[in-house]
């Protein structure tokens, strides 16, 4: 067993994590189960490329009751919890390759790690593992019999490798079940979105105008959370459709170029780059607060802010930076007289990640059940797959649905014989 992690003595305090989301993972635990016994994944080796958190640590242990080797390593530098992967070597036997805040050269190297373990399945947030198996790593693929990508940015990236009909193993695109995105894009990304926001700053939610820039389901997830919590809010959009469903659902649509004027908080989550932009910076008012809960950190062109400042303070609070724009540089706050301050959040990085714990047990527990479920299939029908994009097949998404009403009690009807008789003919109803 290998490992480069921070510092093995902190497993105490990361087994204690571990157990406690996996107290809210029940549907994950009924697979745990199942998987012990069956062992349906007995001899493959899988490399996990995933946050570093208490509740991947239960996916990965799931796997490994399956019968896999298991190596995890990170999806982002800044969303590693030491603690969980020191336990993960010391108390559960899986490699573990992440150190919270490693730099980009350590980052890659923990990334070729995982395929230098010569995987015969992946598992992916954001696609970076299979970005590196297209480029660098080609020779590995032949060991792939399939790989997970578990969200929006990873299944965009790899169907335009798909599309461009380079795409060199099967993959199953968690991100896009219902199981998973209804519950970790929507209400996860938009309840701990909020968290990481207000750990961040400290910030009243009510009252001020939140700028909530692309209306996906992370969009909207955030965006009635922080209606709930009594703000003003704002959506940008450049899609018709959702930005009509934002405006049917009561909130203010406007382009960039007007919201940027009002708002107090913007927060970007469209998977998309640059959507925050100089000319907008230049429009905001002072005190302005901008963060990112989309993928990569790019949504933000902080590059572009950097160029614009007069000057830079990083971290006046934990994971904030302040950026000076216009004025003049004076030695009392606010230090740039006539200026204005702009507020960065976690470098623009996940700010629900770097500033929070990410997204609750209880949601991971549904994408993390559809990764489990999705990674025994294609154990078992890899000979039939082809290297194109795959949806989660639909018996795998009712069997995690009905288990997690189950587990919150909660029975639904059935249809009768006369409804199913209605609903598949043609002649009844007029
Ligand atoms: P989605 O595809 O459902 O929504 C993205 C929306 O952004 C679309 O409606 C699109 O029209 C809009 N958009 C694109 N460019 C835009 C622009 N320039 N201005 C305004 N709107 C724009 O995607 P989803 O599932 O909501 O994911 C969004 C991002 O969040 C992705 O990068 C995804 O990987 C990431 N994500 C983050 C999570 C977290 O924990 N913070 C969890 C899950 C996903």
């Amino acid at each position: 067993m290998k490992y480069d992690i921070r510092n093995i003595k902190f497993a105490k305090e990361g087994k204690k994590r571990i157990e406690w989301a996996e107290r809210d993972m029940p549907v994950l635990n009924l697979i745990k189960e199942r998987f012990k016994k069956e062992k349906p994944l007995r001899g493959k080796r899988v490399s996990a490329c995933l946050h570093v958190t208490a509740e991947t640590a239960n996916l990965v242990r799931t796997m490994k009751e399956g019968g896999a080797e298991v190596l995890l390593c990170a999806s982002n530098p800044l969303s590693t919890q030491d603690d969980v992967a020191a336990s993960l070597a010391k108390d559960y036997g899986i490699n573990v390759f992440a150190i919270h805040g490693e730099d980009k050269k350590s980052y890659y190297n923990h990334l070729k790690a995982a395929l230098d373990f010569k995987p015969n399945v992946t598992m992916d947030d954001g696609a970076d593992l299979l970005h590196l198996l297209h480029t660098e790593y080609k020779e590995v693929a032949k060991n792939i019999i399939g790989s997970m990508e578990e969200t929006t940015t990873g299944v965009i990236r790899l169907k335009a490798l798909e599309n461009e009909g380079r795409l060199n193993v099967p993959i199953i695109a968690v991100n896009d079940a219902k199981t998973k995105n209804m519950f970790d894009n929507r209400y996860g990304t938009g309840q701990s979105t909020l968290d990481g926001i207000i750990r961040a700053t400290d910030m009243l939610i009510a009252g001020k105008n939140i700028v909530v820039v692309g209306y996906g389901w992370c969009g909207r997830g955030f965006a009635t959370r922080a209606r709930g919590m009594g703000a003003k809010v704002i959506v940008t959009e450049v899609d018709h459709i959702k930005a009509l469903e934002a405006a049917m659902d009561g909130f203010s649509v406007m382009p960039m170029r007007e919201a940027a004027k009002i708002g107090d908080l913007f927060c970007t989550l469209t998977g998309d780059i640059h959507v925050i932009r100089k000319e907008h910076f230049r429009k905001m008012r002072d005190g302005a607060v901008v963060c990112n809960s989309g993928h990569f950190d790019v949504e933000i062109d902080i590059k572009g802010l950097k160029k614009i400042a007069k000057s830079v303070r990083k971290n006046v609070r934990n994971n904030v930076d302040e950026y000076m724009i216009g004025g003049k540089k004076s030695p009392q706050p606010p230090f740039n007289k006539g200026g204005k301050r702009v507020y960065v959040l976690a470098e623009g990085r996940l700010i629900n990640l770097a500033a929070a714990e990410g997204h609750p047990a209880s949601v991971m527990d549904m994408s993390f059940s559809t990764q489990s479920l999705a990674t025994e299939y294609v154990v078992k029908n890899y000979k039939k797959l082809k290297n194109k994009v795959y949806d989660v097949p639909e018996n795998i998404e009712n069997w995690i649905a009905k288990l997690k009403l189950k587990s919150m009690n909660i029975n639904i009807d059935k249809l009768t014989p006369e409804q199913r008789r209605y609903l598949k003919s043609w002649e009844l109803g007029t």
